[in-house]
């Protein structure tokens, strides 16, 4: 398959799943933009990737996208490079063993994992449907199966556990998945979200020497490659069979179901207000 003129975004495009995926997508003759934190690695992550796709249609934006400064500046500048987005993959997360605040005051993983999706995805929205049809892929996890979400207290201020809190930020991202579609109904930019698999990526390495020895036992034992990691990601960014495919949690490149409490219509909404709230956005 080519997609050749194709546009296409992708967060934490320098490590893990996200490098994957891009290289993929860039082999596949698309310009892929990447957004990063770290321009020196950024930097040497695009050089590989153009040699591996064979074209110099790689690039990158920085910003740390735990910060709306970050995403705001990001967006302004894929909006003044691009003149079109054909897909956007809201990928970059991480999961916290301790509770952080981000500069702008909001626990670091709904920041990073939650609002860095939904801000970012509301400001290149117009961009998305003037290239319509168009395509918005949210990688979340098969880790939302199990939370419910607090309205009152989507921060984890209350009681902290970093395990809780990725588990509710990856059914954020369902939740948001399924009401942007509904609200997208009819514009032909579709939105859908993925479960990867258990990924040996470098996923979990941020929380001190404990939680990397388990993580690390555990990715050698169960965790797929991030090869087999990326292929949702690129299924749902470039397949044919997807066309016009909506507001569906793929696993596999099977849409399947998600979580019972991920079906609860009226905390979409609920979570679109706050996070509308939370960004400024309307
Ligand atoms: N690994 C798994 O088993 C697994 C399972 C289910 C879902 N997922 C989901 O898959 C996605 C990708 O995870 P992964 O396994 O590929 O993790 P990873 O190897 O740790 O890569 C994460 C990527 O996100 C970037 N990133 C992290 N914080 C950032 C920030 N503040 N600003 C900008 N970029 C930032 C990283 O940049 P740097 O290169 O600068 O660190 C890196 O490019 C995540 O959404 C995760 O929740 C992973």
């Amino acid at each position: 398959m080519r997609l050749d003129g194709k546009e296409i975004v992708i967060t934490g495009g320098t490590d893990g799943i996200g490098k994957v995926t891009a290289r993929e997508l860039a082999k596949m003759g698309a310009s892929v933009t990447i957004v990063a934190r770290n321009a020196t690695k950024a930097q040497q992550v695009v050089k590989e990737l153009r040699t591996a796709a064979g074209h110099d249609r790689v690039g990158f934006v920085r910003a740390d996208l735990s910060s709306q400064k970050g995403v705001r500046g990001a967006a302004e500048t894929i909006r003044g490079r691009l003149k079109r987005l054909d897909v956007l993959i809201n990928n970059a997360g991480a999961m916290f063993g301790r509770r952080e605040l981000t500069e702008d005051g909001i626990e670091r993983t709904f920041a990073l994992n939650h609002l860095a999706y939904f801000l970012m995805t509301n400001l290149l929205l117009d961009m998305l449907k003037a290239s319509a049809p168009s395509r918005i892929v949210n990688v979340s996890s098969a880790a939302h199966t199990g939370a419910k979400l607090n309205i009152d207290d989507l921060q984890g201020a209350k009681s902290y556990s970093g395990w809780r809190a990725y588990q509710r930020s990856k059914l954020a991202n369902v939740y948001f998945t399924y009401e942007l579609a509904r609200r997208l109904s009819g514009s032909n930019v579709t939105v859908n979200c993925l479960h990867p698999g258990f990924v040996a990526s470098r996923f979990g390495s941020n929380n001190g020497a404990v939680s990397r020895a388990l993580f690390g036992v555990a990715k050698s034992i169960f965790a797929t490659s991030e090869g087999n990691g990326a292929r949702t990601s690129v299924y749902l960014a470039s397949s044919p069979d997807v066309d016009g495919v909506t507001g569906k949690y793929f696993d596999s490149r099977r849409a399947v179901k998600s979580s019972a409490a991920s079906h609860d219509e009226q905390k979409w909404r609920e979570l679109w207000r706050a996070s509308e709230k939370l960004t400024g956005i309307s």
